[in-house]
Parts: C-alpha cells; structure tokens; sequence
C-alpha cells in the first residue's frame, strides 16, 4: 500500500487559463467573506500560547501539516521560534499527539488556514518563514479556485511575509503558484527535489517510495 501512490492526473494540460484574472481580480479585491467562530477560537489559542511562550519569537507557520512530522522537524531545528503547524483535520493532528512527544516551542493547532491567515494578517504579525508542503492539489480544472494561488485569500497569503516553500508532486501546481506569484510581483525559484532527500512529511516520503518526482518552490514574500 505505502509504495503505491499514484501520480496526480488531470483534464488540465497547462497553467490554467484563468489564472491570470483570477489572481488579478483577489489581489484587487480584499476577501470579506465572514470568519468561521472555530477559526476565532482557534486563533485565540494561538494568541494566548504565543503570548506564554514570548511574543517577541520569531513565528514559522507549516500550514496543512497533517501528522506534524515537518512542523516537529522545524521545531528541533529552530528551538528558538514558535513553530505552529496547522491543520484541519483534528484525526490527523491527534495522531501526530500520540506519535511525537512535542517540544514546547510547538503547536498544533485545529484550524483552517484561511481564516487562521486572515486573523494572523489582522494583527499584523510577519511569519519568518511559511511552509505549505503538499497541499490538496485540486487537480480538476474546475477547482482552480480551491488551488492557495486561485483563492481568494491569497493576498492575504502573501501579506504574512516570510520564506515561503512549497512542495508538491504536481509540478503544474507549483508552476501555477510561480506564475500566480509573479503576476503578484514576486520572484520565485522552482526545483526538482533530489530522489533520496530525507523526506520531511509522511506524503513525501509516500510519494519517494512510489518513485515519484516532488517539486519545490520557494520564493521571499
Ligand atoms: C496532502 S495532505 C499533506 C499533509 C502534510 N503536509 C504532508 O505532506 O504529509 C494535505 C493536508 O492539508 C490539510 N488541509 C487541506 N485544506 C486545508 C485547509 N483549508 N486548512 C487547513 N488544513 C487543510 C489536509 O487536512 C491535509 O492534512
């Protein structure tokens, strides 16, 4: 089963054709649409622990970090930020709780990103880096729009600051997300990641041993 995994298919040959309007019409106009009471509550738990563990860290976001493996990894590595690994499905951030003993600069928490991102824009805190490594790659062409770059919160994506790095075994995804970025005036670098890399998620290292290529993108926000 591990070993399986199928590569991403698609009835999308190229960068998606309304890409371009898309994207120009969200970086025009702010998202208005009304935040979800989990995610206020969610981000009122971010508020109180990064106040107890000291506002003045710096603060990493792994955004979609299902079983935390990358946010855990992030943590060691950097003991002093805040690391805060997202994600909207409470049975897989149970299972990182039950698989990892976390350190104190980690926290995982239940939310959605897009209304944890706008919260965290409204107060104006700056991320020093922001990794989204595998999101759902909508691969239909009618869901350009679940895509982070053809949704409405990217700009407000964009405003956290930080490094961002992306990784995904869709390379169109990535190339979306580098058009998507340049249209939003910023530069990004897009690679292939080495085959025996040290897999920092459990959907990377399914991918490696599939014998699929992952892709990284990685650009200063
Ligand atoms: C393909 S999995 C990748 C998980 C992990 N990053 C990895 O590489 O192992 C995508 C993850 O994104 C989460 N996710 C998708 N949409 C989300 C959203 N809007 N807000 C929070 N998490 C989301 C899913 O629950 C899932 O855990």
């Amino acid at each position: 089963m591990f070993a399986n995994s199928r590569s991403v298919t698609s009835n999308q040959t190229g960068i998606h054709s309304d890409l371009d309007r898309v994207v120009r019409r969200h970086l025009q106009s702010p998202w208005r649409a009304p935040i979800a009471d989990h995610d206020a509550q969610a981000f009122a738990r971010l508020q109180q622990w990064r106040q107890a563990q000291g506002a003045e860290r710096a603060l990493i976001l792994d955004s979609g970090c299902g079983t935390g493996r990358s946010s855990l990894l992030l943590a060691r590595q950097q003991p002093e930020a805040l690391v805060v690994g997202v994600d909207q499905s409470a049975v897989r951030l149970e299972r990182a709780s039950k698989r990892f003993q976390l350190p104190d600069n980690l926290l995982l928490l239940r939310a959605d990103c897009a209304g944890l991102w706008r919260l965290i824009a409204g107060e104006g805190w700056q991320l020093q880096r922001h990794q989204i490594l595998y999101p759902n790659p909508w691969p239909k062409s009618a869901h350009l729009k679940r895509r982070w770059h053809g949704h409405p919160v990217w700009p407000t994506m964009l405003s956290l600051g930080g490094e961002l790095e992306m990784r995904s075994n869709w390379l169109l995804y990535l190339q979306e997300v580098r058009d998507a970025l340049a249209i939003s005036d910023i530069h990004a670098e897009l690679s292939q990641l080495p085959m025996q890399s040290e897999p920092l998620t459990d959907f990377e290292e399914k991918y490696q041993a599939s014998g699929q290529v992952n892709w990284r993108l990685t650009a200063r926000l």
